[in-house]
């Protein structure tokens, strides 16, 4: 895979140079709650800047149904890259029309524009190999060289992502370099004892992973409203609690299958319950009761991990070589189900390991309650992109990069 090193060594001055990135930044009425996602792909944006070229920034932003949506505009994230970077960024109100054309014909070198969110086209999610390959084909004119750092999207088979890099000289981003350097060491070399704690509300985004993890990890500690169906598939009621019937069948086999490999599958002890979800707007306190795992009263849902789970997942990270953690413990939003969450990050900091986050909501969860996420080793950017790597899938951007 080429980087941008080398494409910087080769001269980008006075060029127009395609940077698809992962803005797809949480938004609340238009403003920003976490700009994680910008800060990450600031390297390669300034390093490409200060050679001089003509940085144009693409990005998705939510999943709009392939037309211009005003909710899902990349204005806010356009305005908060310029404020990073302490210069103005031009805004194209389209993707690939008279905006997007004029935006870039009119950067000088060294200047930053953002074009409109990509899933206003409709070419960009295609399943028609034809339909984003004409889409790629309007976005190469907007561009000499093409750079991939948006990590997050790198699973999409998507024409920015995968198309475009085939019709322009193209490299690695410094985000997407040092993503991939870190999740090899999760599977190439990775050092003992392994300890996964998986998180979320599916448990049926999460199986392939499962499936995968069985095979190379040495711990699993199983919370979020996954934990509930495994719950289930031991023979305890869950209450009111988020439950996936449909895969039972999967986790017991996960179940039997990680006793006999001998992989120690970790579950929740005792939980949060509530008669409630909580509302996450107004944070109004729900009282809740702490019960054993296997006590869920019938008219209770299950919203946290409880006191006792928490010191159980914190020994099991303690003495962890490597740490991968995606998916939080509980409804971390809200503060009475908070602490879960905040002690899985916790244990990470207070362990030796090697410390990865996968993205998403547990990157936020980080952010959000408050932790240095400097003192991590890294938090991923993308959470279905690191979790689809682990499970040994070929990622359509990566490949696109390689050639
Ligand atoms: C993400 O948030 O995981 C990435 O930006 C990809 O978004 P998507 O799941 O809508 O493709």
């Amino acid at each position: 895979m080429k980087t941008i090193d080398e494409l910087l060594s080769e001269g980008v001055a006075g060029r127009r140079v395609f940077v698809r990135a992962d803005l797809n930044v949480p938004l609340e009425s238009g403003t920003i709650t976490d700009d994680g996602r910008i800060r990450a792909v600031l390297p390669t944006v300034k390093a490409l800047a200060d050679a001089g070229a003509k940085v144009v920034v693409a990005s998705h932003l939510g999943r709009p149904k392939g037309a211009p949506d005003p909710a899902f505009s990349l204005a806010p994230a356009a305005s908060r890259l310029g404020e990073l970077l302490g210069s103005a960024v031009a805004f194209a109100t389209d993707t690939v029309g008279e905006s997007a054309r004029s935006t870039v014909a009119g950067l000088s070198d060294g200047q930053v524009a953002v074009i409109e969110n990509l899933r206003f086209n409709p070419g960009e999610t295609s399943k028609d190999d034809a339909e984003r390959g004409a889409f790629a084909d309007q976005l190469a004119e907007l561009a000499d060289l093409y750079v991939g750092d948006g990590f997050g999207a790198v699973h999409r088979k998507h024409a920015s992502v995968y198309d475009l890099p085939a019709r322009l000289p193209h490299a690695a981003g410094h985000l997407i370099a040092t993503e991939v350097g870190v999740l090899k060491k999760l599977t190439e070399d990775v050092q003992r004892p392994y300890v996964v704690a998986l998180g979320g509300a599916k448990v049926s985004d999460k199986l392939a992973v499962i499936d995968e993890l069985l095979g190379k990890a040495d711990r699993l500690l199983i919370g979020g409203g996954m934990a509930y169906t495994f719950l289930k598939a031991k023979g305890h009621e869950v209450g009111i609690s988020l439950l996936q019937e449909d895969q039972i069948p999967a986790v017991t086999e996960y179940i039997e299958r990680a006793e006999k490999t001998g992989v120690e599958l970790v579950l929740p002890v005792d939980v949060l319950v509530s008669p409630e979800f909580p509302d996450l707007k107004t944070k109004a306190p729900t009282h809740p009761t702490t019960v054993a795992a296997d006590a869920i009263p019938a008219d209770q849902e299950g919203l946290d991990i409880g006191p006792e789970t928490r010191k159980l997942y914190a020994s099991k990270l303690a003495d962890a070589a490597t740490v991968f953690w995606n998916g939080p413990m509980g409804v971390f939003e809200h503060p009475d189900y908070a602490e879960g969450t905040k002690a899985v990050a916790q244990a990470l900091l207070d362990s030796r390991a090697f410390t990865v986050v996968g993205g998403g909501d547990s990157a936020a969860a980080v952010r959000l309650l408050g932790f240095d996420e400097d003192a991590f080793g890294h938090i991923s950017t993308g959470g279905g992109a690191s979790l689809e790597y682990l499970e040994g899938k070929t990622l359509p951007g990566l490949a696109a990069l390689e050639d």
